[in-house]
């Protein structure tokens, strides 16, 4: 038996890196899986053969893009057990060159994008919840939730805006046995990085920050989801699970 036979969840970001291996483990595992990206992200053919995983082409900044997505995982598969709000971007400027527009770029798909999903999900996982006994919410905040670089005023600002989000609906929701964690990546090897990855001088200070001498894989980060959404993590809730390989473990 899968770890998350008989689940339906809903993954962003699901076209490319950690999402798209999310949606490929979560579905090994039994779950039936709403797969979310941008239209132009090839989210239509990202998981061609899968037949557990349904893409949904849209950008979850859209005002009705979060009322769309819960609908298409309910008309589609009946229930939502899971929500993986795994949709992000980055991009560098320091404060003081950086523009509004910017700012809201990497926050309104982070943070708010993030928020509205949580919000228009909320009443489908408690009836889950009600039901089945348990209903699950996984965010994907970053090492930078609680650590920073320079330029990374946006996204670090995001990220520990993804921490606080988590950890007030974990107590909000706890009553309904509805559980909300959040995963911080470290460093991996994702559509977002490999640029700067593919840059040996790069990928090697990187490594060798990492008490594991690694890069990590969008799987490594698609487990720790997994562990979070399954039923074996009954008991942890406003939980902020690091899967860095040991990058943050010294300054
Ligand atoms: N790669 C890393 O080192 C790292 C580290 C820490 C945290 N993260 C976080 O992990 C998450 C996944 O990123 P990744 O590294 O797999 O990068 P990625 O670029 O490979 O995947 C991100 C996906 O999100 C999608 N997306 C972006 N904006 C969207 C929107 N408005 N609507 C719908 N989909 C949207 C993109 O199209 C892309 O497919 C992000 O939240 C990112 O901040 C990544």
């Amino acid at each position: 038996m899968g770890r998350l036979a008989g689940k339906i969840a809903i993954v962003t970001g699901a076209a490319s890196g950690i999402g798209a291996a999310s949606a490929r483990l979560f579905a090994d595992e039994g779950a039936q899986v709403l797969a979310v990206d941008r239209p132009e992200s090839g989210i239509a053919t990202a998981h061609a053969g899968k037949t557990a995983i349904a893409p949904f082409a849209a950008d979850i900044t859209d005002d009705d893009a979060p009322r769309k997505i819960v609908e298409a995982a309910l008309a589609k598969f009946g229930a939502l057990d899971i929500l993986f709000n795994n949709a992000g971007v980055s991009g560098r400027a320091f404060v003081e060159e950086m523009t509004d527009a910017e700012w809201d770029r990497v926050n309104g798909v982070n943070v708010r994008g993030m928020f509205r999903l949580c919000r228009e999900a909320i009443p489908a996982l408690k009836r889950r919840a009600k039901e089945k006994g348990r209903a699950r919410i996984v965010n994907t905040a970053s090492v930078m939730a609680f650590d920073t670089d320079y330029g990374l005023a946006a996204y670090c600002a995001s990220k520990a805006g993804v921490g606080g989000l988590t950890r007030t609906l974990a107590l909000e929701l706890g009553k309904f046995n509805i559980t909300a964690n959040y995963v911080c990546p470290g460093a991996i090897y994702t559509g977002m990085t490999q640029t700067n990855f593919d840059k040996p001088e790069i990928r090697e200070v990187w490594e060798k920050k990492a008490a594991l001498r690694r890069l990590g894989q969008p799987i490594d980060i698609a487990r720790g989801a997994l562990l979070l959404a399954s039923d074996e993590a009954d008991f942890i809730t406003g939980h902020e699970l690091v899967v860095d390989g040991g990058l943050t473990l010294r300054t």
